[in-house]
């Protein structure tokens, strides 16, 4: 038992944002023996990690954390107290791209872990192993080790790399049935031990094959290389579209035999508007800067280009209905069908719909934004456009009186939509723009739309 309570073990997290929330409430539903504390600075976080209406919109988490919450989850703002009665710290404190000094637009900005890690050595008066759970640049577990170890208490503290894979939208499922579990440790006795003690917390409901260990490197660099290979597969379908435009070939059809070659595989090949999301164009970004720091110019070009790719395609969706809308769309109405950048979340974080958005308002368009979940932070995202938009969730109010609706979000709500109904009260010609590809574009084509999917040939009707 752990000196002073009942538990087997306690287990602190420092960040209770998307992945120490979910995280942290999987470990202490499926192991009551640990005493789980995920504390967070934000007061307002964690009052709603306390609440019925937890800070992320996340299906399924909520019967999870109700499972543990106040028998051996905890959700908190005292993490002095956190740090000094865990032996586990898991930190998953947030590594956004550096906006300023060096490395500015690229490099990982570690402010956050670099405070948390002196706060660790401050508070802490026994041995504790610290567990990187945040995406972060490799080599990064010797600096933190450093940072650490000079302290003058005698206190080790072993510095363990286990990034996290959840996707949001499906982050329960992934953590409950991961893919992999990856435990990067250093090749010491420390290191195995503490390394050991990580793979047994998981082993509570992770199969042992799916339980991968490695050196720390390794493990960091696994992260960033994981991101950037499903990235680069979006980019490289995304990179075809254009090409099915102007040849007649049909993105859906080349994507499905691609994907039906075992070596390639189906998944991650569906075109877009673009990716979006916090990881992606940040880890990219970060890997980029990692290779140009190392001199590595050519693997630092391809990387980029694959951001290069995404960012073209958004504008292109847009130059896109500028020019089938007789090349202008000022002064008209045009309804975003989504705005979080995937299904199943709110999260609009690096959403390609920001972008679209916002290139039509330079357009002087109209632009009605409806989308299930993420209304308050488009809301956010376009402050200082607030008197260019209108939001709503009801997407049949956002089309009314719509010359265009764009598409941006695969919602499936927008799948099942009444579109006959839309199409009587918009403007006319009306006109579809697909950036997900899931509609029927033969069933709007009759209705009377014009309709444009990605990477197909538009259904016109003029
Ligand atoms: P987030 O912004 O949702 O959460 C981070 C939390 O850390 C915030 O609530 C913030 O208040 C808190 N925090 C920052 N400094 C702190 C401090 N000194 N003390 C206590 N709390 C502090 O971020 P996230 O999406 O959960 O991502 C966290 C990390 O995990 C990032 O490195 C990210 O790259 C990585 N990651 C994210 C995802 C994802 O899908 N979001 C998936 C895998 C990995
Ligand atoms: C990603 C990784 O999948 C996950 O392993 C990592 O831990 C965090 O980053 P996430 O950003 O939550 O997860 O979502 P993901 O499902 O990967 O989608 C990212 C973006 O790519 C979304 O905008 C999505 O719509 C887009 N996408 C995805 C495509 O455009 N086409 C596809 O085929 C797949």
């Amino acid at each position: 038992m752990h000196e002073g309570t009942s538990f087997k073990r306690c287990i602190a997290c420092i960040g209770a944002g998307y992945v120490g929330g979910p995280t942290m409430a999987m470990i202490a539903a499926r192991c009551p023996q640990y005493k789980v504390t995920v504390v967070d600075i934000n007061a307002s976080r964690i009052e709603a990690w306390n609440s019925d209406a937890l800070p992320i919109y996340e299906p399924g988490l909520l019967d999870v954390v109700k499972v543990a919450r106040g028998r051996n989850l905890f959700f908190s703002t005292e993490v002095e107290a956190a740090i000094r009665e865990a032996g586990v710290i898991f930190v998953s404190v947030n590594t956004p791209t550096k906006t300023f000094g060096e490395g500015a637009g690229k490099a990982a900005d570690l402010q956050h872990w670099e405070r948390t890690a002196r706060m660790i050595v401050r508070e802490a008066a026994s041995d504790k192993i610290i567990v990187e759970k945040s995406t972060l640049p490799v080599r990064t577990a010797a600096a933190m080790s450093r940072i650490l170890n000079a302290n003058d208490k005698g206190i080790h503290f072993e510095v363990v790399s286990n990034p996290e894979f959840l996707a949001e939208g499906t982050a329960v499922a992934d953590i409950d049935r991961p893919d992999r579990v990856l435990v990067g440790a250093q090749e010491t006795p420390q290191g195995i031990a503490a390394r050991d003690t990580i793979v047994e917390i998981y082993a509570n409901w992770v199969p042992a094959e799916k339980i991968l260990t490695s050196n720390v490197w390794s493990a960091e660099l696994s992260k960033l290389a994981a991101n950037a290979f499903l990235a680069q597969r979006i980019s490289s379908i995304n990179s075809i579209t254009a090409l099915c435009e102007k040849t007649s070939a049909n993105i859906m059809e080349v994507s499905r035999a691609i994907g039906m070659d075992s070596r390639i595989g189906p998944r991650f090949l569906s075109p877009s508007v673009g990716f979006g999301g916090s990881c992606f164009k940040k880890d990219l970004l970060n890997l980029v800067y990692i290779c140009q720091s190392y001199g590595l110019s050519e693997a630092a070009s391809y990387w980029e280009s694959v951001v290069a790719m995404n960012d073209h395609q958004r504008r292109r969706f847009v130059s896109t209905m500028v020019g089938a809308m007789f090349n202008t769309v000022a002064g008209k109405r045009i309804a975003l069908f989504g705005f979080a950048f995937k299904a199943d979340t709110g999260d609009t974080r690096e959403s390609p719909a920001i972008g679209v958005a916002r290139q039509l308002i330079e357009e002087r368009a109209q632009v009605v934004i409806t989308d299930p979940q993420a209304l308050d932070n488009a809301k956010i995202d376009l402050a200082d456009h607030l008197q260019a938009i209108e939001l709503t969730d009801d997407p049949y109010a956002a089309a009314q009186g719509a010359h265009a609706i764009a598409l941006c979000t695969e919602w499936q709500l927008y799948r099942d939509l009444d579109y006959r109904r839309i199409f009587e009260r918009m403007e006319k010609p009306a006109f579809i723009f697909d950036g997900r590809n899931i509609l029927d574009h033969e069933a709007l084509y009759k209705i009377g739309f014009n309709v444009f999917p990605v990477g197909k040939g538009a259904l016109k009707h003029f």
